[in-house]
């Protein structure tokens, strides 16, 4: 988090868990790191050719705290953190990342629980799977990959949670039967998805036109801020002016210059990064889960964490 204690880590170790997936073992340099709830995520902080991207991931370490363990599916079409993390980062290498943060939690009040996972969106469920089974809260875990090698934990899964876990591979036409699933449920089930935009975006809609109270279905969705051309960010009340790179987010920008922003997510979804826009010579492109369709047209906020601008220069309320 942009206010809390950031903490060094050493890797400890790395592990192939599926085809272009590694997991990164975490360890602290002194201390003990911080016990953090199922369904939480860190942001890891990585320098990358003169430049630091800062990436969220979930934390999927079950039962022994001493370390954290994330899990990265290298991208080739990102801004090169995974790829730095797949290729440059090795036993040894120290990291920093922040304090654990949830904003995926289990809604312990419900009486059963739904999980639908997409690809590496599998990596909050892990615990999630756990802290249910050990809470004895009945859950059914739904798990989507495209192929048996791209399953990360699929079989671990499944040999823990045999009659529990769900698992579907679309080389072999078989998809998560979410509309089976939105049916005949008990009253005061919640429902969880953490996937592909597409598969969320699926889901949330099916869930409300079946009827799913808005509380009742949960979401995370990360989204990589998108590369564009550079532009010049004026930060009013710093009274500086900033360059947003082609690579860049304007959160990670003005990280940059020194200057103190909010941000939980750093990825669209959280709101904490909300920023007023004072004023811009182009096109806001919002990119963000979080802003209101009315907001985003009056272009009077942005979130700077995933949005950035098709012009020359923003001035930010910073
Ligand atoms: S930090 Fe969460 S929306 Fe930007």
């Amino acid at each position: 988090m942009s206010d809390g204690r950031e903490i060094s880590v050493r890797v400890s170790d790395i592990t192939v868990v599926a085809k272009d997936i590694k997991r990164f073992r975490l360890q602290p340099i002194s201390g003990a790191l911080p016990l953090f709830s199922a369904g939480s995520h860190i942001v890891v902080s990585i320098f990358a050719d003169d430049r630091r991207i800062r990436n969220p991931y979930s934390l999927t370490s079950v039962g022994d705290p001493s370390g954290y363990d994330i899990s990265v599916l290298k991208t080739a079409n990102s801004r090169g953190g995974s790829v730095f993390m797949h290729e440059r980062v090795t036993k040894g290498t120290e990291l920093v990342i922040s304090q654990p943060v949830n904003l995926f939690p289990i809604n312990l009040s419900g009486r059963k629980h739904i999980l639908l996972a997409g690809g590496i969106g599998i990596t909050p469920f892990i615990t999630m799977a756990h802290q249910l089974a050990s809470l004895n809260q009945p859950f059914q875990l739904h798990y989507g990959s495209r192929s048996k090698e791209r399953g990360a934990y699929a079989e671990s899964l499944k040999e823990a949670f045999p009659d529990r876990v769900f698992l579907y591979r679309d080389d072999e036409g078989t998809f998560i039967p979410i509309d089976a699933l939105l049916r005949n449920q008990p009253l005061g089930t919640h429902l969880y998805v953490c996937g592909p935009e597409g598969m969320i975006n699926a889901f949330l809609k099916a869930g409300l036109a079946a009827g799913w109270p808005k509380e009742s279905l949960h979401a995370e969705r990360f989204i990589a801020p998108s590369s564009g051309k550079p532009f010049s960010v004026k930060l009013v009340r710093s009274g500086r002016t900033i360059k947003v790179d082609e690579h860049q987010s304007i959160l990670e920008a003005v990280e940059d210059a020194g200057v103190k922003a909010p941000y939980l997510c750093r990825g669209g979804a959280c709101g904490q990064c909300e920023t007023d826009v004072v004023s811009c010579d182009g096109e806001i492109v919002h990119s963000d889960n979080y802003l209101d369709p009315d907001v985003r047209k009056s272009g009077s906020k942005i979130m700077i964490c995933v949005s950035r601008l098709n012009g020359f220069e923003l001035a930010l309320n910073l």
